[in-house]
């Protein structure tokens, strides 16, 4: 690895041009030799197309069965699962359905009134719950609640990186300290927290990572640069991190699960701001009930990406793709908002 902190203590040495590397090595070859080189570098081509396309069709097959029969959801009983955020909102309903599943929960959260609530609505329903007062943002402090969760619960199997926070904040508002603590909260706590279990998940081979990310991670939306840029973020770590445990080896023993809902009625002030901006007269609003059902399936069933609603998937991920003028005019017309002009 590359050590980041030594940049710029020598001068920088610029890699061979791509031309140059070119040229040294056609003038090694001769005419006929040449011409062989291309001739086996054509027919290896070939073949490479002829292999992929092969080994192409069991994958597809899967897929197009997969769009009429859902996957077996697994069991996870007796699991620990560690949800960050689980005091309140879409945590808190992702807690009593895992704990409707009899697995224990431990939750992570700065809101302890509220966490012990939920806590106690957990054990109600048969299973070992407690909260632990953690803020995330730190990596000490994640360090901590690992030391604390595994001397009361146990292992963690399954960690829900939810908590989040969502200010309307420009590039040219707020605080440094603010901008830090947005991406803080929203992303490096991802890193922290999968740094600090996925050790022990490897080990005994069962894990799952399951990140809550935003449709936002699709739709860069303007006066929201932080949450954006966080959310992306989230989306990015969590896509490379999934191709690292599959080139390890270990993709059918730690599962990663990026979930993408849209607006959901959870924080008050929240649903506030967007009713005075008036986003809510046409886009829709979920309940966080509903986000949490999608959010355990698609965990229980293995599934890398959930999408709430689901129909709306293919249109998010090519949404970058379409022209901006065609974007913005359809956000104006069909969902009655203009987003950043209502902010100001
Ligand atoms: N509400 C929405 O419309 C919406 C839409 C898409 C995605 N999301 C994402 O869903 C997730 C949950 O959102 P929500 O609306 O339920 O949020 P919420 O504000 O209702 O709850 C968030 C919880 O996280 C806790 N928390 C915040 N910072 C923390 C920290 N540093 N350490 C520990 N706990 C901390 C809070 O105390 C709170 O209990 C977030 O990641 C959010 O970005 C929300």
């Amino acid at each position: 690895m590359e050590n980041v902190r030594d940049i710029g203590s020598s001068p920088y040495s610029a890699a061979p041009r791509g031309d140059s590397l070119r040229k040294l090595r056609n003038a090694e070859q001769s005419d006929q030799s040449k011409t062989i080189a291309n001739l086996k570098f054509f027919l290896s081509a070939v073949i490479d197309i002829l292999t992929f396309l092969v080994l192409l069709l069991p994958i597809l097959a899967k897929y197009v069965i997969g769009i009429f029969v859902s996957p077996k959801k697994k069991s996870i009983t007796g699991q620990l699962a560690l949800v960050t955020g689980g005091a309140n909102g879409l945590g808190r309903e992702i807690c009593l359905l895992l704990a409707q599943k009899g697995c224990h929960v431990a939750i992570a959260d700065l809101d302890m009134t509220n966490g012990e609530k939920t806590a106690e609505d957990l054990r109600q329903l048969g299973v070992k719950a407690k909260c632990f007062k953690a803020d995330i943002s730190s990596f000490d402090s994640v360090l901590g609640l690992k030391k604390e969760v595994e001397s009361s619960l146990g292992h963690v199997d399954i960690l829900v990186n939810n908590a989040g926070v969502l200010p309307l904040m420009s590039v040219r508002e707020g605080t440094p300290e603010d901008v830090k603590k947005v991406l803080e909260i929203n992303l490096l706590a991802h890193f922290w927290t999968v740094r600090a279990f996925v050790d022990g998940m490897i080990a005994r081979r069962r894990g799952h990572i399951v990140a809550v990310a935003s449709a936002a991670a699709f739709l860069p939306i303007g006066r929201v640069c932080a949450y954006i840029a966080s959310k992306y973020g989230v989306r990015g770590m969590m896509a490379s991190f999934h191709e690292e445990l599959f080139f390890e080896g270990l993709h059918n023993e730690v599962f990663t699960t990026t979930v993408y809902p849209y607006f959901m009625n959870t924080r008050q002030d929240l649903i506030s701001t967007l009713d005075k901006i008036k986003v809510l007269s046409r886009v829709p609003i979920f309940s966080p009930k509903k986000i949490a059902r999608a959010t355990v399936n698609g965990m229980l069933r293995n599934q890398q990406h959930v999408h709430i609603p689901r129909f709306m998937a293919p249109m998010l991920v090519q949404y970058e793709n379409i022209p901006c003028e065609i974007r913005r005019l359809a956000t104006r017309i069909l969902l009655r908002t203009d987003l950043p002009k209502l902010m100001n």
